[in-house]
Formats: structure tokens, sequence, C-alpha cells
């Protein structure tokens, strides 16, 4: 396939690194371009001038952008039903963490998840996964954590585990048995860890069923020193951690995840001047997740500050039925824009190439490169790359092609 007289090819940066800083606002692209696919593989690219001479299937691109598809660093994909009770008790002044509290929020999620099969999850979790390709996704990331239980937690990874065999994108499977604790293990913190830790990691890393691990760091579910074991045990199976932190409380999750080398550290609606610090020191990518303050009505993350400083910023979609029930990307592009006030480049740059970073797919995904998957977006004719998330809540897209075929 060649797509030529692309208005703007966007996202042609080859870094060895996730961007930051001043190098998140250069969104690298060539103007007048040709971009040539072989089977699922990105062949070459240039600009007209230099257009080869073709006879397949050609695109004529005018007055379109082509970008890479959106790599979604973060995801709770695999449900049983949504939550919008919990919506209408917050509607009437009811907090996240109080319904959390009370039973709802993850336990609720996980008692309905209980009582669901296999197989209807696995149907489910593949029209989510169906409807966010549509909408851009070409790399994604999905979380366990609504099992709680040895087979919970066992059933949701099989799930997962499934979609990856059927999928025709990228998945990495994150554990995330520490999301919360259990109805009956609330007084016995110890009990739900040595599950974990002696019980479900064992068997996992048998059957191969996760690629990371991950924890909800906060004073509603799991302390740094609780969150510091599941780490420790994740290590030795091979899992790199990718924590959920920062959501409403600072209280030493990011310097541990530092300490620790965690791949990303997720959420960051708080964070203090000394957890900058040691991010800037770090590897550690700063996985944002704006639609989820948008839906609890809670203070977005200082995306603006965290570039200045020069922390590599990543943006996902955090798709899951309490806190953000949709996986629309093109969304949370806008959001990082009009709430992070994040540049257009730097969301498109946070939202591609460094979330394929934090899921450790940037030699396959999130750029237009030689030899990379020919998995992009062509826009409808619009003027700039900004009309993107410019446009939030509009269908900007035109085409998603994913391993080189027109979905
Ligand atoms: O990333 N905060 C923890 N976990 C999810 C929400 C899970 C839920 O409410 O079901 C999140 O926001
Ligand atoms: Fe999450």
């Amino acid at each position: 396939m060649l797509i030529k007289n692309i208005k703007s090819l966007l996202q042609t940066s080859a870094s060895e690194k996730a961007l930051r800083g001043k190098h998140m606002s250069e969104l690298k692209s060539i103007q007048n371009a040709w971009l040539l696919i072989e089977n699922d593989t990105i062949k070459n690219f240039g600009s007209m001038n230099s257009c080869p001479k073709y006879d397949g299937d050609i695109i004529d691109g005018s007055g379109r952008m082509v970008l890479p598809t959106w790599c979604d660093s973060h995801t709770h994909l695999v449900f049983a039903t949504s939550r919008e009770e919990e919506f209408e008790m917050r509607l009437k002044g009811k907090s996240y963490q109080e319904i959390a509290e009370a039973g709802g929020g993850i336990l609720n999620s996980a008692k309905k998840l209980q009582n669901t099969s296999e197989d209807e999850l696995f149907e489910s979790a593949w029209e989510r996964l169906n409807e966010v390709i549509k909408m851009g996704t070409g790399a994604i990331e999905i979380k366990s954590g609504y099992g709680l239980s040895v087979e919970g937690e066992l059933k949701m990874l099989r799930v997962i585990q499934r979609l990856k065999e059927k999928s025709p994108i990228p998945i990495k499977a994150n554990f995330l048995g520490a999301h919360s604790y259990p109805t009956e293990y609330k007084d016995n913190h110890q009990g739900y860890i040595d599950l974990i830790v002696n019980e479900m990691l064992p068997q996992i890393a048998k059957e191969g069923l996760a690629d990371y691990i991950d924890a909800f760091c906060e004073k509603v579910a799991f302390s740094v020193a609780e969150t510091e074991q599941i780490i420790v045990a994740g290590a030795k199976y091979g899992l790199k951690a990718k924590i959920h932190t920062n959501q409403f409380n600072c209280m030493g999750g990011i310097e541990l995840c530092v300490k620790h080398n965690a791949l990303s550290v997720d959420h960051l609606e708080v964070v203090n001047d000394k957890e900058i610090e040691y991010l800037k020191g770090s590897e550690t990518v700063a996985t944002l997740l704006p639609s989820a303050p948008f839906f609890l009505s809670d203070p977005y993350q200082p995306g603006r500050k965290l570039i200045d400083e020069g922390v590599a910023v990543a943006l996902a979609s955090d798709y899951n039925p309490g806190s953000s029930p949709s996986g629309n990307m093109n969304f949370v592009v806008s959001l990082a824009c009009v709430k992070l006030k994040m540049t257009p480049a730097e969301a498109i740059n946070a939202a591609t190439i460094n979330g394929a970073f934090a899921m450790e797919l940037e030699q396959d995904y999130g750029s237009i490169a030689i030899g990379k998957k020919a998995n992009f977006i062509i826009t409808k004719p619009i003027n700039s790359a900004a009309f993107i998330p410019y446009s939030f809540g509009k269908d900007t897209i035109d085409q998603v092609v994913i391993n080189g075929k027109r979905i």
C-alpha cells in the first residue's frame, strides 16, 4: 500500500528513550509526504518529490494527516459490567473514596466478576477492544485486578491471554492482584499479600500470564511498605512494575517506584516537588490519566509542570467501569491540552511514542519509522495536527490501519 500526497506525516521521531523536556514539544513530521507499506510493516516514507513509482493499492492522502495509532499503556478493559449506579451516587454528593469504603467501587466490580464466566468476560472485553481500535488505539496494556482471589485473578489473566491470541494489536498483561483488599482480608492485610506472593504469582508465572506487576498505592488501598512487598515479589519473576500511585495522596509511592526502577508510575493527580525531582533523575515514565479526574471531578494532573521540569510523560485512558468508563484516546489527548496545559505536539508524543515506551513496545510501535508495524491513523481532511485535540468530541479519524490493513 502506498499513501501519497499526505498533507502531514506526523510523528517520525526515532528516539532511544522516552521523550522528555523540550523534546516533548517537537512533533517530527514531513509535509506533503508519502508512506509505503509492505505487508504489515512500514517499508519507507519521504516527501513527495522523492515518491517512488508504485502499481499496487494507492491511497490519496490529500489534505489529511497520517500519524501512528495511539499507544494506550494503562487500561482495565476486562470487567463484568458497568457501574452507573455509583455514577449517580457521586452526582448526588458521595465521593469515589466513600463509595469504595462502603464496599462499592473495585469490590463491587470484583463481586460482579466472580459471577461472570471466562467466556462472557472474553466476549465483552473483545467488544471493547474492537471499539477502541476503531477509535485509533493500536497497542494496549490491560490489567487484572477485579478478581482479588486466586481463581478470580487467574480468570482475568486467562481472558487477557485469549485476547492477546486473537487481537490484531499487541497487548501487555499487567497483574493487579493488589488493587484492593477483599472484605475478608480487611483486617488481615498480610494474609492477602501472602496470597498474592505465595499463590497467585507462582501460578501466573508458571502459565506465563503476566508481563508486568501493578498495585494501587494509596491510603484507601496498599501502603508504601505493602506495595514494596508486591514490587519485590514480582521482580523475582521478572515482572517490572507499573504502579497506580498519587491519585489521592502523596505518601511516598513515587519515591518507592523510582527506587525499584518501575517502568511507569500512573495517575499522579497529586505530586509534590520532591517527587518531581525523583522522577527527573529516573527512567520511570509518568503516565497521566486525565479522563479519571474528568469523570471524578478531581483536580487534574500537573502535566505542564512535569514536562517543564523534564519528566517523561505518557498519556493513557485508564478505561475502567469506575473512574474512566471510556477508552477514547482522542478525548484523552484533548483533555491533556485543555486541562493539563500540554501542547498538541506534547500530547500526541505522550499518547504515541511515550506510551509505547511505557509498555516496552517502542521498537515496533509509537512512531512512523522504517521497520515498525504499519499501525496508523488517516484523518479526515483537516488543517493541522492541532485540530485533532482542538475538535474534542468530534471524530477526526477517517481510517485506522492495523498491520497494514484498513479496518
Ligand atoms: O485507575 N484507582 C484504581 N483503579 C482504577 C479504578 C478502578 C475502579 O474504580 O474500578 C483507576 O482509576
Ligand atoms: Fe487504573
